[in-house]
């Protein structure tokens, strides 16, 4: 019999890769990634960027870099983090396989088994599937329109003081609610952690998908407030302002954090792909290649959000409701506690729809009367069609 780590028992999944699995049928109308639209990549800066490179940029592309990052998109990067109003220059910064590979590297220096990490409920599947891998236990609080709920945090925190090592949070159109932080929220968060001895984990792939301009000013960053009552760690992405197939995220925080993160990731991948580095790097220093390509894309996204809040509103039975979302991905929708998800799932994946159940956000893994709809991924033009069968299926159980 082959003995498995604790780590690799602390895993969770079969279910979810099994529903996973049924929802990656192309003939299914499926709202289960949370993935961009592939029509909407940027392919052609992509063909101009390595056709206007020299034989020596390729050769370098080909080649190894250091852990922390190919340094002429440190450079770029620190451009851009700046103009997001972030503090760079006193920080550490690597560049990450991903935001995951960032989340994975914060946890691996910080955590030893038993250790407390506390999240949103809901929460981002694939943090908790990394703090779990390192046999952390996981403590939440509930998320409302405004953001995580001060007062039960703060139970929270009080009553694991001693056992915790990071806060994670995903202030910006989070994964998989889809509600942003006020600003009221985010200072009564500031005020909650003084004194607290603890890392805040700020995860922040989706702050570029603003909807509304008027809606800008509530994607600043926990970390670009002015003021760090904790040591701060900034997670953010290529993912969503360029493209995921390139790999690359970053993590932004205190020097001596990055710098045992560099330690970790020697002995992970040793360095993020140069190829794709590269290419990022260019893509940045392109003069409005970026802002341009966010315009564009925040406008598509705006209106999938807005075909599935109308589709949702004609469809669904009452008693039903769901977040409304002023950028990013996700609609988050919950029904009547006796419903359970998994049994909407399997008879909207008969009629061809699909999303994912509440219990893979939920820390606990068991509340089940939810599910996220990721609007991102789906043509215009079937997503009311795709609620429909969602909605039918709810009626189902009612
Ligand atoms: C909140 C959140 N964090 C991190 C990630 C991972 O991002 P990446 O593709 O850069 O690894 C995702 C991806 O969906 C996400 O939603």
């Amino acid at each position: 019999m082959v003995q498995f780590s604790q780590s690799a028992q602390a895993m969770r999944s079969s279910e979810i890769r099994r529903l996973m699995q049924l929802a990656a049928d192309p003939s299914i109308i499926s709202f289960a990634g949370g993935m961009p639209a592939n029509s909407l990549f940027p392919i052609e800066t992509l063909d101009e960027i390595w056709g206007g490179l020299s034989r020596e940029e390729k050769q370098v592309a080909m080649q190894y870099g250091p852990t922390t990052g190919f340094p002429a998109l440190i450079d770029s990067l620190k451009t851009y983090l700046r103009s997001k109003g972030l503090p760079v220059d006193d920080q550490g910064l690597i560049i990450t396989t991903g935001a995951q590979q960032a989340i994975n590297l914060l946890s691996k220096v910080m955590l030893d088994p038993g250790d407390v990490v506390v999240t949103e409920n809901p929460s981002f599947i694939g943090a908790l599937a990394a703090f779990l891998s390192y046999l952390a236990r996981i403590e939440s609080a509930p998320l409302d329109n405004d953001g995580i709920v001060i007062s039960q945090l703060e139970k929270v925190l009080d009553a694991h003081a001693s056992k915790i090592k990071i806060l994670y949070l995903n202030p910006c159109f989070q994964n998989p609610a889809g509600i942003i932080y006020s600003v009221e929220r985010k200072k009564a968060l500031l005020d909650l952690l003084a004194g607290r001895n603890l890392c805040l984990l700020e995860d922040d792939p989706y702050s570029e998908l603003y909807f509304n301009e008027t809606d800008r000013r509530l994607t600043v960053p926990l970390k670009a407030m002015g003021k760090e009552p904790v040591p701060f760690c900034y997670a953010g992405s290529f993912a969503k302002i360029f493209g995921p197939g390139l790999r690359l995220g970053w993590l932004l925080g205190p020097k001596d954090i990055i710098d045992k993160c560099e330690l970790a990731k020697q002995s992970m991948d040793a360095c993020s792909s140069t190829f794709t580095q590269v290419i990022a790097n260019d893509y940045l220093r392109r003069k409005g290649k970026l802002p341009g390509y966010l315009q564009s894309v925040r406008t598509a996204y705006a209106r999938r959000a807005g075909a599935m809040l109308d589709a949702l509103e004609t469809h669904m039975p009452d008693k039903v409701t769901w977040t409304r979302p002023k950028g990013g991905f996700y609609i988050w929708v919950t029904m009547p506690e006796a419903i359970d998800a998994t049994k909407v799932f399997n008879e909207a994946i008969k009629k061809r729809a699909a999303f994912v159940i509440g219990s893979a956000f939920d820390p606990g893994g068991t509340k089940n009367n939810c599910f996220r709809l990721a609007f991102s991924h789906t043509a215009e033009g079937s997503i009311a069609e795709g609620v429909k069968i969602i909605a039918d299926a709810i009626s189902c159980f009612l």
